[in-house]
């Protein structure tokens, strides 16, 4: 028998922040951001269960959840020196990545590796509304942090599937014609609790194309990445 409402603490859980992956969820309160990390609607709510779906979050206060097959749980516990995460293990993202410019305070959590799934890639970006071929993806959970108006870089290359939930603060998904903040033509606003839908088409087996993208904060954010690694 599979242990129902089996949970472990994220690799960037520390004491400024309380971030959980919960299995086989049963009839498990949550109090925190909700995010679906199943190809599966999550019935959230004791009274009148309304849906969660797939890749989908929410913001819940002590609020049941009847079943699901895993979900991350997420809040900010201490705000007091939050931004202290290149102190705490995050890593300056120019040392990850060649070319990163020197002056950008943008930093990185340790990624978290919390399982696989099969989805339907298509139903995923929402070209279709499922029907395609499944496929198996590790799915990979790791956070982004920077301070007020930090452009995290234009940039149109993955070899995943990702779409982010916002933790904290106040920020934005923007798409662009060209790799040029001038040439901006959609801006999703991000704020605690949403998950933005996925900005990429697949363009054949594991081809995932997307435009020229950036995440821009507005005020001191964090930010969650659920990337779907193809197998
Ligand atoms: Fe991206």
């Amino acid at each position: 028998m599979i242990e129902k409402n089996r949970e472990r603490d994220l690799a960037f859980a520390d004491r400024h922040f309380d971030a959980r992956i919960v299995e086989n969820v049963e009839d498990y309160v949550a109090d925190g951001i909700v995010v679906n990390l199943s190809a599966e609607p999550v019935l959230i709510g004791k009274q009148v269960p309304t849906a969660l779906h797939p890749w989908r979050s929410t913001m819940l206060v002590n609020e049941l959840i009847g079943s699901a097959e895993r979900i991350a749980v997420l809040k900010i516990s201490e705000l007091e020196n939050f931004g202290g995460v290149m102190l705490r293990g995050w890593q300056w993202f120019g040392d990850v990545f060649d070319g990163f410019p020197r002056q950008t305070p943008l930093y990185l959590s340790p990624s978290d590796s919390v399982g696989q799934v099969k989805v339907d890639p298509r139903q995923f970006t929402r070209e279709t509304c499922g029907g395609g071929r499944e496929q198996l993806f590790e799915i990979k959970l790791k956070c982004w942090w920077s301070p007020n108006e930090t452009d995290c870089f234009i940039h149109n290359e993955h070899p995943f599937l990702e779409v982010h939930t916002q933790i904290m603060g106040q920020g934005r998904m923007q798409k662009f014609r060209d790799r040029k903040a001038s040439t901006i033509y959609e801006d999703v606003i991000m704020t605690p609790g949403f998950t933005h839908e996925a900005f990429c088409t697949v363009g054949g087996p594991n081809q995932w194309v997307y435009p020229w993208h950036r995440y821009y904060t507005d005020t001191e954010s964090v930010w969650l990445a659920v990337e779907l690694h193809p197998q």
